[in-house]
């Protein structure tokens, strides 16, 4: 155990000590933290919806109806009703012939590249990608091979040069810490031109993107030309678990093969209940998609005002790249003074150099709370020296 201490100290010298905040009452654009009420811009709640009254009186019922667990996992007996009815919401959302609900977008990436490669094939995965795609391509025996950010020059390059039975390009189509997006277009002509599959993590684009929120590659008109497309439930449609679309012949694959999904307890009803009932309502109501946008906008705009280092804005994700951890540190603590709540993102999550904040708006913040925190944001910012 003093290893593991003199492990902390290390973490904390260096300013990557991670801790966690202790958030009271409902997810929404304000929230309880450690006490103190504050302005959320930490949560990937992009509809607001895990605290519409609507999406808690759904989950409810389904806890009456269906019970507090699905006490098994789906190839047992834990396939119920409602995740029936989901996976036929979703192929039905997505224009999919069908659909498989996972535990987690964790368990989904994990279980599904692990799942269609193995050793003598080659997986070729963006060097941004999420963590859970990073650790699907470890778990697969396959041959990884990394190219350069939204680079397809040197994806082909390294699709040539790597022999294999089978190819799959993994990648995100929002980057979860930058929020820029994938060259969609191109990505999918190149899977097509080297016969290779290609996944889609859309986390962070499905409820944001797209007319009634399918996602970017919907958005783009590419949606059919993807083989497998990974969204999650947990974020934009504001409950917990994940899911991938495609093919009947993937889905039926998967629910054989992937380890995440055979091996492990079904989603309880409630979280079922509510996801459908927010999947309804993001599919129903553009106007939300149309505030978070707004939102965005308006932040983003204020941001680069005030003078910060500020991306275009290609998603709902506004980043606020500082450079080293201390830094990254230092303007989220003086930003929480001033009722704020950012979080500052650090190294292994980010590359060296490139801590940040990650601020993400929700549709139901208000104008005023934006303008507010962007007074308090780059206030903290220029007295920290930034
Ligand atoms: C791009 C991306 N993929 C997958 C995940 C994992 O999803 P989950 O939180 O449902 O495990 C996340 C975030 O959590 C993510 O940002």
């Amino acid at each position: 155990m003093d290893a593991l201490a003199e492990d902390l100290s290390s973490l904390d010298r260096r300013d990557l000590l991670r801790i966690r905040r202790l958030v009271g009452g409902l997810q929404g654009p304000e929230v309880d933290l450690d006490g103190q009420r504050v302005l959320c811009f930490a949560s990937n709640n992009y509809l607001g919806l895990a605290s519409d009254a609507r999406v808690i009186e759904a989950s409810a019922r389904a806890l009456r109806e269906g019970g507090a667990g699905a006490g098994a996992s789906p190839l047992i007996s834990g396939h119920m009703e409602a995740h029936d009815g989901l996976e036929r919401e979703i192929a039905d959302w997505l224009g999919c012939e069908a659909a498989l609900v996972f535990g987690s977008g964790y368990h989904a990436n994990i279980g599904v590249i692990a799942a269609l490669a193995e050793q003598g094939d080659a997986v070729f995965s963006d060097s941004l990608n999420h963590a859970s795609l990073i650790d699907g391509c470890r778990l697969s025996r396959a041959t990884v091979r990394i190219y350069e950010h939204r680079n397809l020059a040197d994806l082909e390059e390294k699709i040539c040069a790597t022999p294999a039975r089978r190819r799959l390009i993994v990648s995100d189509s929002v980057f979860s810490m930058d929020g820029d997006t994938a060259p969609l277009e191109d990505l999918v002509d190149l899977a097509g031109r080297h016969d290779a599959w290609l996944m889609l993590d859309e986390a962070h684009a499905m409820g944001v993107f797209g007319d009634d929120g399918a996602g970017l590659a919907a958005a783009r008109g590419v949606g059919a030309r993807v083989q497998i497309r990974m969204g999650t439930l947990g974020k934009a449609l504001g409950s917990y678990g994940a899911f991938v679309a495609g093919s009947r012949a993937l889905i039926e694959l998967l629910v054989n093969r992937a380890r995440s999904y055979v091996f492990s307890t079904a989603l309880p009803p409630a979280v079922v209940g509510a996801a459908r009932a927010a999947l309804r309502i993001a599919r129903e109501e553009p106007a939300r998609r149309e505030r978070l946008w707004r939102n965005a906008r308006r932040l983003h705009a204020g941001l680069k005002a005030g003078g910060l280092l500020v991306e275009p804005l290609e998603s709902t994700i506004v980043p606020v790249i500082l450079g080293e951890p201390r830094i990254a540190l230092g303007v989220a603590h003086r930003a929480l003074g001033g009722g704020v709540w950012g979080p500052a993102i650090r190294p292994p999550t980010v590359p060296p150099g490139t801590a940040r904040l990650r601020l993400t708006p929700i549709a139901t913040h208000h104008a005023a709370q934006i303008d507010r925190a962007v007074d308090v944001l780059v206030r903290a910012a220029h007295e920290e020296g930034v």
